[in-house]
């Protein structure tokens, strides 16, 4: 249950509050994505956090390295309890991300978010890939993004679960791995963006920190027991 992180990529602040409410004791934490931070900002974030969930604020920062510093520095300002930032921002970038992180949260007597970066959207494939003009396979591609944000001082990375094991054998036991792209279950997701999907229980197997599940709860018919069927897939493997 700890393991699994819902995305509340909802309409409203009031419906991301009753969802999170309603998935208490299910989900490990909730995810604040860029849709749901820019309608509600940051006192959406500090209500979860007052609620008690644990806050994985997913904007993504990709920029010159003290612009993303300074947006680390007031994401850790909301309590959130997890960052990303984008790998291929580069290694300058992420290591005043990491630096930021530790500085912030001291200032505030708190611990240090777990900061991670995504290696490779999980809606992007090889094809798309190569449109931007990366030519290596995917998984090389992870597995470099993945050594330089280690490198970097970074906790961990996000990435799809097909790289999941690779990343796992790579940097040991103590790097998180965060997968989004789960799919499975009885409910399909319509119009799916998602590229480089697994099942929830399979993904823990292949050796996943937190999973991300976003559509199949939300869409489901009874979230809290769509939440409960992945929670149960994932406490068996
Ligand atoms: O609905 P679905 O389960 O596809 O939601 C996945 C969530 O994880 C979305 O909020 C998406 O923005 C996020 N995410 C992702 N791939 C990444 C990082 C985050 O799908 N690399």
């Amino acid at each position: 249950m700890d393991k699994l992180i819902v995305a509340l990529d909802v309409e409203t602040g009031a419906d991301a509050l009753q969802l999170a409410a309603d998935l208490r004791g299910v989900s490990g934490g909730v995810k604040v994505g860029s849709r749901l931070f820019t309608l509600e900002g940051p006192a959406l974030v500090r209500r979860l956090v007052d609620a008690g969930h644990r806050v994985f604020l997913d904007l993504k920062f990709h920029d010159i390295p003290n612009t993303v510093a300074q947006a680390v520095a007031a994401a850790v300002q909301t309590g959130a309890w997890m960052i990303d930032v984008h790998a291929s921002g580069g290694t300058a970038m992420m290591q005043a991300a990491a630096r930021a992180g530790h500085e912030a949260a001291a200032r505030r007597g708190v611990p240090p978010p777990l900061l991670v970066a995504v290696t490779v959207l999980t809606s992007i494939d090889r094809e798309t890939l190569s449109g931007l003009g990366v030519h290596r396979p995917v998984l090389d591609h992870v597995v470099a993004l993945a050594q330089l944000t280690r490198d970097a001082g970074l906790d961990g990375v996000v990435a799809s679960p097909h790289e999941t094991t690779a990343i796992r054998r790579a940097f040991g036991d103590e790097f998180t791995i965060v997968t989004p792209g789960i799919r499975g279950g009885p409910a399909g997701v319509p119009g799916d963006d998602q590229a480089r999907t697994m099942g929830a229980g399979e993904t823990v197997r292949a050796g996943a920190s937190y999973i991300v599940v976003g559509r199949p709860i939300i869409t489901a018919p009874d979230p809290r027991a769509a939440a409960q069927a992945i929670a149960w897939e994932m406490a068996v493997a």
